[in-house]
């Protein structure tokens, strides 16, 4: 747990879902971790959780209307703007997050939002569906470009029944990504907009089958949270894997590389720099069966076509973006990084020397680099993979300078 939440004031705002209920674990976790929580509630909420439990769970008040004379007398809405260190809303609903995007000021959390000068973050809560629609998705993009950071959503069974994105982020995982609201490392990809590709893609043999490879996601994700913290606005457009977004990231989800590069083309308008960190399936089957294959014969022949090459595409762009890629190399590590670099037209890429007993690099939590550009070249030192994306993005910044 941080210790930087230690004294923080909290603002909580919950609104209406069925995720509030949670809201009362999360006031408690922020208690226990140092900070004094005050809680609004819109009229939503108070349909799943009363105002009574938030009281007695934070030993204060529960703000619940913008025009009642008594609370304002007390403690006013613009008061509480000014008092808060940090605005959290969770859950918010669909609504509060098109509210917000427009800038309402329709009820006590909405207006308090609007007149505060504190961080604000969210921690979306809906049915998946919802959280898919382009009209919340396009109200997600406006709130992040205006600085407010998002936490979650999470994937996994919904309390509707159906299983996808859309969960709320688990108090406890609220609580720590809070914390990165005051632990910016650094001003250095201020105004930037990065877009990074990680982790495997599957490519479909037959309904049950799949190729793909050992990419875990860390050092993408790694590069993810990294540029973020350096004040950067992130994309991750991640392939199958089992981790958690990085606080205050906008993450898709793909399983192919024909959806890997048309998610990236969507993102990459206006983007400053794609880093291309994905192990993409070279090649997919070209027929993919619509049955189980049986296992009739004792030879089963695939025939593969190639993929798409998405980091080729992007740096053939009109308008592109800082171009960084990866190599994973076996052997040879310099030589074919340097010929990818050129074949593909890159300003910089990052060779990995990979498979080694000691360190696989996929899947593992350390790595180092072997990074190049121009006719430069620096040896990133093994360190976990956090530490490695905090420099290999330092270089990045002073070349884009
Ligand atoms: O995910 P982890 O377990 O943390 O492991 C990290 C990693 C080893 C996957 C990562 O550090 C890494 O090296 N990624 C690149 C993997 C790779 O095999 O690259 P490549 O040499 O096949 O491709 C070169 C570059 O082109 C890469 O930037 C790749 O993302 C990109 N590419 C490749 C093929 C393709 N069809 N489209 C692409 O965009």
């Amino acid at each position: 747990m941080s210790a930087v939440l230690q004294g923080k004031r909290i603002l909580l705002g919950i609104s209406g879902g069925i995720a509030s209920y949670k809201s009362a674990i999360l006031a408690r976790r922020l208690i226990d971790a140092g900070c004094e929580v005050r809680v609004v509630m819109t009229q939503g909420a108070q349909a799943f959780i009363t105002p009574l439990t938030m009281q007695a769970l934070t030993g204060n008040p529960v703000h619940t209307d913008l025009l009642d004379p008594a609370a304002e007398a007390a403690m006013g809405h613009i008061e509480l703007a000014r008092w808060a260190d940090c605005v959290l809303i969770a859950p918010a609903s669909a609504n509060v997050m098109a509210r917000l995007s427009n800038g309402m000021a329709d009820d006590l959390l909405t207006t308090l939002c609007l007149a505060t000068e504190a961080p604000i973050a969210i921690a979306p809560a809906m049915n998946r569906l919802m959280w898919s629609n382009p009209a919340t998705q396009d109200n997600l993009n406006r709130l992040m470009s205006r600085g407010v950071r998002v936490i979650g959503p999470g994937a996994g069974e919904q309390a509707c029944g159906e299983v996808g994105e859309g969960r709320m982020t688990e108090p406890e995982q609220i609580r720590d990504a809070l914390a990165s609201v005051w632990t910016k490392v650094s001003d250095t990809l201020n105004g930037k907009s990065v877009v990074i590709t990680a982790g495997p893609t599957e490519e479909s043999i037959d309904p049950v089958r799949f190729i793909s490879n050992r990419s875990s996601g860390k050092m993408g994700f790694a590069i993810a949270e990294a540029a973020q913290q350096m004040g950067a606005q992130v994309t991750l457009i991640a392939g199958p894997v089992a981790l958690d977004t990085p606080a205050n990231v906008q993450r898709t989800n793909v399983r192919t590389a024909d959806e890997m590069l048309a998610a990236t083309l969507k993102a990459i308008e206006h983007c400053d720099i794609f880093i291309s960190v994905a192990a993409v399936a070279d090649y997919r089957v070209a027929n993919i069966a619509q049955e189980k294959i049986k296992k009739n014969d004792d030879k089963l022949n695939l025939e593969l076509v190639r993929n798409p090459d998405i980091l080729k595409t992007i740096a053939a762009l009109d308008n592109r973006p800082y171009c960084v890629g990866f190599a994973a190399e076996t052997q040879e590590l310099e030589k074919h990084a340097q010929g990818k670099l050129r074949a593909k037209n890159l300003d910089m890429i990052a060779a990995n020397q990979v498979g080694d007993k000691d360190n696989p690099v996929f899947g593992s939590d350390t790595n180092s680099l072997t990074v190049f550009w121009g006719k430069q070249k620096e040896h990133i030192k093994p360190a976990v993979k956090s530490a490695v994306a905090r420099r290999l993005l330092e270089l990045i910044a002073q070349d884009l300078h």
